[in-house]
């Protein structure tokens, strides 16, 4: 299965402000992450960016998976496709493989990200890069020691200010 990140970054490489108010992102990431997310049918995010989304804002909303970490065993959601789980990385992969998916997106945040790199499990990461710099925030990554290589797929320009990079993660010999 192949597993891409798709997230809005600073040009600093912060993904959130001190101030924890999205109001740096484009339209334009907002139409990437729906589109991706509609594509893949599959999207993985940590309990603290599904509290930032739900109910209005989660990409799926019939169709698909939605695979939603968290230790809350508690957890309950009214969308039909979040799972809550406890599970680790590759057994997420493994359970999106048994529904059929062929294809996820992971979407945030910073811990969710670094367990699949840690685990090796990123093919692809999409990094859409918003005119701003934040001297505090939240890292791109938290606790990864691994070195990663990876090749420029493609530049595109979102807006006047905004880029996507597309990177393919070089695997690890
Ligand atoms: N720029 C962007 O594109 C973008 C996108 C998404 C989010 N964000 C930002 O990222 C921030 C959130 O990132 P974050 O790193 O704090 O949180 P996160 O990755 O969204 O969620 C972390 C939570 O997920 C659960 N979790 C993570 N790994 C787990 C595991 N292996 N097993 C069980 N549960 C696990 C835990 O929840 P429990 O405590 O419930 O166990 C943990 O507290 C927010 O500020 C948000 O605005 C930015």
């Amino acid at each position: 299965m192949k597993t891409s990140i798709f997230v809005a970054i600073t040009a600093n490489g912060q993904i959130s402000n001190s101030r924890n108010v999205a109001d740096w992102l484009s339209p334009e990431y907002g139409q990437g992450l729906f589109t991706i997310c509609q594509k893949y049918k599959a999207v993985i995010m940590g309990k603290t960016t599904y509290n930032i989304l739900a109910p209005n804002y989660l990409p799926l909303t019939n169709e698909g998976t939605t695979v939603v970490l968290t230790t809350d065993k508690q957890a309950k959601s009214d969308n039909p496709t979040v799972v809550f789980t406890q599970k680790n990385s590759s057994e997420i992969v493994q359970m999106l493989i048994e529904k059929g998916h062929k294809e996820a997106v992971i979407i945030g945040g910073t811990m969710t990200m670094s367990e699949f790199i840690n685990a090796g499990l990123v093919d692809d990461i999409y990094l859409v890069m918003e005119p701003v710099i934040f001297g505090s925030g939240l890292p791109l990554l938290k606790n990864v020691e691994l070195e990663l290589k990876l090749n420029l797929l493609e530049v595109k320009k979102l807006n006047d200010n905004t880029v996507q990079l597309h990177y393919k993660v070089q695997k690890q010999s």
